[in-house]
């Protein structure tokens, strides 16, 4: 029997430098629309850590971070069986708390920070979720939007870049909890 093993294939689709520069302008207009006010990042683990940590350098507001973490219900399937990296996302349209913020919400502004938009499933739950604590404010930003990929309409109020339907790694980004420390965004084949 042969065993053909294939080398995942990494194409740059956004530069360490156009993230840096769109990551900065986004702080930018963050901190233009809560200019004297306190703010309280929300990351969603453990994809948007990089991106929190870059775009809260570029907010100088009074600003806190809390984390929240999901995972979507099912048997993720290994990357023999989705190579695409899709079917975990496609499959299960349901989304579970794994870990909750660790403090309220009540009466805060609160960006939720996310690595990446696509059927929308998991901003709808978070979003969901957060709202119950009545915080004065909830505003998403996003890396990473995939619209041809939604199921549940959602919107981001600050969005990095708009991306075609392919799997993406890097900058936070995984397939099966790899390459998340990739400097550029990627898109992979063979992974
Ligand atoms: P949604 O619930 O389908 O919007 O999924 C959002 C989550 O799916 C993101 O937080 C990512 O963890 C994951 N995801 C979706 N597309 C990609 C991708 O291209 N690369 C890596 N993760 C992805
Ligand atoms: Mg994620």
């Amino acid at each position: 029997m042969y065993k053909i093993v294939l080398v995942p294939e990494l194409k740059v689709l956004l530069s360490r430098d156009q993230i840096a520069q769109r990551v900065a302008e986004m702080g930018q207009e963050i901190s233009r629309d809560f200019a004297g006010q306190t703010i309280i990042f929300v990351g969603v683990l453990k994809g948007a850590a990089i991106f929190l940590s870059d775009l809260a350098r570029h907010v100088p507001l009074d600003a806190t971070f809390d984390f929240i973490g999901v995972s979507s219900y099912g048997n993720r399937p290994t990357p023999a069986e989705d190579p695409a990296g899709h079917a975990a996302w496609d499959s299960s349209g349901e989304v579970k708390l794994t870990k909750d913020v660790d403090q309220s919400m009540t009466a805060r502004n609160v960006i939720l920070v996310e690595d990446i938009l696509d059927t929308g499933l998991t901003l709808n739950f978070i979003k969901k979720l957060l709202l119950a604590h009545q915080p004065k404010s909830l505003r998403i930003a996003a890396l990473l939007d995939k619209p041809s990929r939604r199921k549940q309409p959602i919107q981001a109020h600050y969005i990095g870049f708009q991306i075609p339907d392919a799997y993406v790694v890097g900058y936070g980004l995984d397939y099966a909890e790899r390459y998340r420390n990739l400097p550029d965004v990627c898109v992979i084949d063979n992974p």
